[in-house]
């Protein structure tokens, strides 16, 4: 098991952390599996009521490995269905008990279509959501070329996903992504307050309300799958390899 993923109990929540700062936090098929992991053991365990994510170093996560995409792109695999990412992102929206999120730096790809299915998120003032996957030659992922325009409204969603603009803590906070801007040093402590206040509530209630808040999620998981077929021949198009490629060579940055 990898140790770029950190996972410990607090109470009734459990913590994830990204810990690969060096590189950002850019998430490998293995960080994806650990994250699968403890969402497993979150889901199963009577005792938890909510699940924390953060990121070490000052940023949540640069989004997938580009050396990860790389590789899959050249693979002779023909689908994606059985890929780590696309495992997790499956049990993300899947995911029954509340999710916080603690963001702080950067949040690019994963890193802010992740937080469509958190239920609570903190950002600190450093915080820099991206969603670039159309200058990579890919599509979003996750549902959030459905989520962004239901959050919103489809025409600041195009600012994000057409056109791949990054937006502030401020800004995500207008739009209803973040909840509070926290600083930095308070940031931690304050998303675990709020994830341990979850997992106090009476839980059969805490679940059956977080259940009716989203609503029937089948039209959802029909769009992931969609947006994870057009995401898997994306991902081969010589347009995409040219821009992992880019960026693994630093010629050019893809944000
Ligand atoms: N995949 C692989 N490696 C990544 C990475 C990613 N998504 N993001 C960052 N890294 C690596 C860099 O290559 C660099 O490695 P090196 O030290 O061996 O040269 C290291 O992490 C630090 O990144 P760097 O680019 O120097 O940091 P920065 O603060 O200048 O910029 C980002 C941070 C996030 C803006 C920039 O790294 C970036 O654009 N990353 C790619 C984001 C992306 O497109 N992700 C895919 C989303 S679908």
């Amino acid at each position: 098991m990898t140790d770029l993923v950190s996972t410990h109990r607090d109470g009734g929540v459990v913590c994830v952390t990204l810990n690969r700062p060096q590189k950002k936090n850019a998430l490998t098929g293995e960080m994806y599996d650990a994250l699968l992991a403890a969402f497993e053991t979150a889901s199963s365990d009577q005792d938890v009521g909510a699940l924390l994510l953060s990121g070490e170093g000052g940023v949540f996560t640069a989004g997938n490995d580009i050396g990860d995409f790389l590789a899959s792109a050249q693979s002779a695999a023909k689908e994606s269905a059985s890929t780590p990412a696309s495992r997790f992102i499956r049990a993300l929206a899947r995911f029954e008990k509340p999710l916080v999120a603690a963001i702080e730096g950067q949040a690019v790809g994963i890193g802010t279509t992740l937080c469509f299915h958190c239920d609570l998120v903190y950002a600190a003032p450093s915080a820099r959501f991206l969603m670039p996957f159309v200058n990579l030659g890919l599509v979003p992922e996750a549902g959030s070329s459905m989520l962004a325009p239901m959050r919103f409204g489809r025409a600041r969603a195009a600012e994000y996903l057409l056109l791949s603009e990054p937006f502030d803590a401020e800004t995500a906070r207008e739009l209803g992504l973040v909840n509070a801007i926290v600083p930095a040093e308070e940031l931690r402590a304050h998303a675990l307050s709020k994830a341990r206040a979850l997992a106090a509530k009476p839980r059969a209630a805490l679940l059956a309300t977080r259940r009716l808040m989203r609503g029937d999620s089948e039209a959802l998981y029909a769009h992931m799958e969609a947006e994870l077929g057009e995401f898997w021949r994306a991902l081969r198009s010589p347009e995409a390899k040219a821009a992992f490629t880019a960026f693994l060579e630093k010629s050019k940055a893809p944000v």
